[in-house]
């Protein structure tokens, strides 16, 4: 094997410079303030501030009012889902600029048992009976199991990662191509769902889900349905209101709706994913039904997930720009030639390609809320204030609003591709995946287990779509127009 190709399937180095200690002890002048806000009447508070979050004013209204209201972006309030169906106790504190939210990575101050969607958990049902790593605290050592043995897959999985990305990838936009000699556009969900599934279950599990009719047709149809039936109690979908509230935030979903679609799922790996599972057992302790359940979540909830958010805001993002930066990247893309093939390694030379990647994952996280619970009393600063937090309390930074703190960006609602290319430091508080971009996932922290495999995939899928098109126009949704590369 060449030196070559030898670089071409290393996996994407970990970034390791440590990010700053933006959570360390606030310095001794800045002021102790009583957290504000407050939760309310019992019911009523929880039912109100659930009414402005999903139906008067939507979650970034919800909480820019309320940072206005108490002058703070430290405060209580309530999230949903609440009153009457389910159990979860919906106070939080509010942590909404990015010194406040970096407390969430410490995990000597905060641990996340069962908190992934803040007090509410779907039914472990959902999982096989069983909690799965990204329920896990980084105190329970099954947590060690599951995170390395999930870094694990992914370095495998490197091997094949960039052939698989680009092959289906290009039967995607062979998709769009033959919609748009049809029609005058292309809806290319999915297409693009199709492509994250099979590069996805290639690459993670080993295995090629066109050998099942069923699975190939429609295994991206069942994850869709699993992942909507556990979310829909805490997300706003845009339904005509109050039909929202009635029929999909008052209580959860029942498993069996999609008991058929995950045993099927479950079945696929069982029968093609011998090796992977083999792993799991002999390297990592797990037993069979505990790495499977552990490798669809990760499958289905992490990455296809995950990916099925951001791609659309990142070919969205891309395909709706008017400013030249199309060019500019063709340009950068094509700098060397377009006949060797793109590797991990080539795309970490451009710098624009991933400056767009990181500033289009600031301004759209896709994974909006993050929560942690206070492992601990202790104190914790935003920009002007220290707050005294109490152990057991429930502190929830909603991204999207995190990413946009004026003391850390500057035009902070503008779109700046080159921002990540002129600012590299400005990468210490990229938080998408909940952790700094420039730290690494571990056995110890709850980051993203793919932090650079999610960045680079990206920069791969602008560089191949640039080598292949002059431009794309379009939308989040469709595609309107292809011009081939001349
Ligand atoms: C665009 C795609 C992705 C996004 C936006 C994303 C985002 C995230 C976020 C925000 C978390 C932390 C959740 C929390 O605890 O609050 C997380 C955790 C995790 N992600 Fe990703 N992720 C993506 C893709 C992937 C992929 C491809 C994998 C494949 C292996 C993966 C594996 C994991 C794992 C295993 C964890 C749990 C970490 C732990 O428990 O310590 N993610 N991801």
């Amino acid at each position: 094997m060449s030196i070559m190709t030898m670089m071409s399937i290393s996996p994407p180095a970990p970034s390791s410079p440590p990010p700053p200690p933006l959570a360390s002890s606030p310095p001794a002048s800045l002021p102790v303030r009583t957290i504000p806000g407050s939760y309310g009447w019992p019911l009523l508070g929880p039912i109100s501030d659930r009414l402005d979050y999903f139906w008067f004013q939507g979650p970034e209204t919800f909480f820019r009012k309320r940072i206005d209201k108490y002058k703070s972006t430290v405060f209580r309030t309530n999230i949903p889902p609440t009153f009457p169906f389910f159990s979860a106790n919906p106070n939080i504190v509010a942590v909404l600029d990015c010194k406040s939210f970096s407390h969430l990575f410490d995990m000597e101050i905060v641990e996340k048992k069962n908190v992934l969607v803040g007090d509410f958990m779907p039914s472990v049902k959902f999982t096989g009976d069983i909690r799965v790593g990204a329920y896990l605290d980084t105190a329970e050592p099954k947590h060690s199991q599951v995170k390395n043995f999930a870094m694990d897959v992914l370095k495998r999985s490197s091997k094949v990662w960039v052939s698989e990305l680009t092959s289906s990838l290009s039967t995607m936009w062979d998709t769009v191509e033959t919609d748009l000699s049809k029609n005058n556009s292309s809806i290319y969900l999915v297409p693009l769902q199709k492509f994250i599934f099979k590069f996805l279950t290639k690459s993670l599990i080993g295995c090629d889900p066109s050998i099942s009719p069923e699975m190939s047709e429609s295994g991206h149809v069942m994850l869709d349905r699993w992942l909507a039936l556990q979310l829909l109690p805490t997300v706003k979908i845009g339904v005509l209101q109050p039909l929202e509230e009635i029929f999909l935030h008052s209580f959860a979903y029942p498993f069996f709706l999609v008991s058929g679609d995950y045993n099927k799922l479950y079945q696929f790996i069982l029968d093609n994913g011998k090796e992977i599972l083999e792993r799991g057992k002999t390297e990592f302790g797990l037993s069979q039904e505990e790495t499977i359940h552990n490798l669809l979540f990760i499958l289905g909830f992490n990455a296809f997930g995950g990916f099925s958010v951001f791609l659309p805001t990142l070919l969205g993002t891309i395909a709706g720009d008017t400013t030249g930066l199309q060019q500019r990247i063709v340009k950068e893309v094509r700098q060397n030639g377009v006949s060797s093939p793109l590797t991990f390694d080539s795309v970490k030379e451009m710098d624009l390609v991933q400056s767009v990647v990181y500033e289009t994952l600031r301004l759209n996280p896709p994974v909006p809320l993050q929560f942690a619970r206070a492992r601990k009393d202790f104190r914790l600063s935003s920009h002007d204030s220290a707050f005294e937090v109490k152990k057991g309390e429930l502190l929830c930074g909603y991204q999207p609003l995190v990413m946009r703190d004026p003391k850390v960006f500057s035009e902070p609602e503008e779109f700046r591709p080159d921002r990540f290319a002129k600012e590299k430091e400005l990468l210490n508080y990229l938080y998408w995946s909940n952790g700094p971009q420039t730290g690494s996932p571990s056995e110890s922290n709850k980051q993203c287990a793919a932090k650079d495999y999610v960045t680079l995939t990206a920069c791969l899928i602008l560089a191949y779509t640039f080598r292949r098109y002059d431009s794309i126009t379009g939308s989040a949704s469709s595609i309107t127009a292809v011009e081939k590369a001349k």
